[in-house]
């Protein structure tokens, strides 16, 4: 049975549907990519899974468990975590308290101290500055700092969206490597991604989003044929 299968969902803001009948669904210690130009719903899209906002049709179950509908707190609980677009730390708050934070996703308070310590292990770079301001960190570091604290929850599901945004190629690796880490350990990750070589690369199967639904899905083996394709979907190559 998947982790995570969403079927024909349907979701938008008020009158306006963004995605119609979209349908995907992804295994423990796997990976789905997201790619679609800008504006076609890639962020509605998690954030109709993640609970942000509310789909108007379709489905979403969690291992086996309905989570259509429900408050993104509760989605949280269930084993589902997004790491949203612009990271939104919070930049005056220290890198521990950052953390901390999502200390408040954990289905009991038992193991807090545990996760917390399993986070600074996975990512070194926010033990040795944990008590400095988040916002004093680098794009990279922050953007580690952001899926540390989703992490904390310890979820089956993993949401991101544009990880890599604004973040310079090497350390774009970098945090690839580390989702490449939790991949192993049993999480499944889907990634929203403007770099449509990178994650079409990294990922089991990838979407290709257009006029709200999914127009094709890409393997590995497809991303030596990207440059043409991309033309294609997007107008332009990376
Ligand atoms: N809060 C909102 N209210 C109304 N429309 C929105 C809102 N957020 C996004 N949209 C619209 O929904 C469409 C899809 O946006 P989005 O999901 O952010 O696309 P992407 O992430 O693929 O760039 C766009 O036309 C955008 O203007
Ligand atoms: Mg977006």
């Amino acid at each position: 049975m998947p982790l995570l299968e969403v079927t024909d969902l349907i979701a938008g803001y008020g009158r306006v549907e963004v995605i119609s009948k979209i349908s995907f669904s992804i295994e423990a210690g796997k990976s789905v990519g997201i790619v679609g130009p800008n504006g076609v719903g890639k962020s509605t899209l998690l954030q109709a899974i993640a609970g942000g906002i509310s789909p108007s049709g379709g489905s979403i179950k969690l291992d086996g468990v309905d989570i259509k509908g429900k408050k993104p707190e509760d989605i949280v609980r269930l084993g589902l975590s997004l790491v949203p677009e612009g990271r939104q730390i919070f930049s005056g708050l220290s890198v521990k308290e950052n953390l901390a934070l999502g200390l408040t996703g954990r289905k009991d308070k038992k193991g807090s101290v545990e996760a917390i310590l399993k986070m600074k292990e996975l990512f070194p770079v926010l033990s040795t500055h944990e008590n400095h301001q988040a916002g004093m960190l680098s794009g990279g570091q922050q953007q580690q700092l952001a899926i540390a604290r989703a992490l904390i929850s310890e979820p089956k599901v993993l949401l991101l969206d544009e990880p890599s945004l604004g973040l310079a190629p090497t350390v774009i690796d970098d945090v690839f490597d580390r989702l490449k880490q939790i991949i192993a350990l049993g999480t499944a990750v889907v990634i929203v991604e403007q770099r449509a070589n990178l994650v079409t690369t990294f990922a089991e199967e990838t979407l290709v989003i257009r006029d709200g639904h999914v127009q094709s899905r890409l393997t590995p083996a497809d991303a030596a044929n990207l440059a043409s394709l991309e033309k294609s979907y997007f107008g332009a190559g990376e």
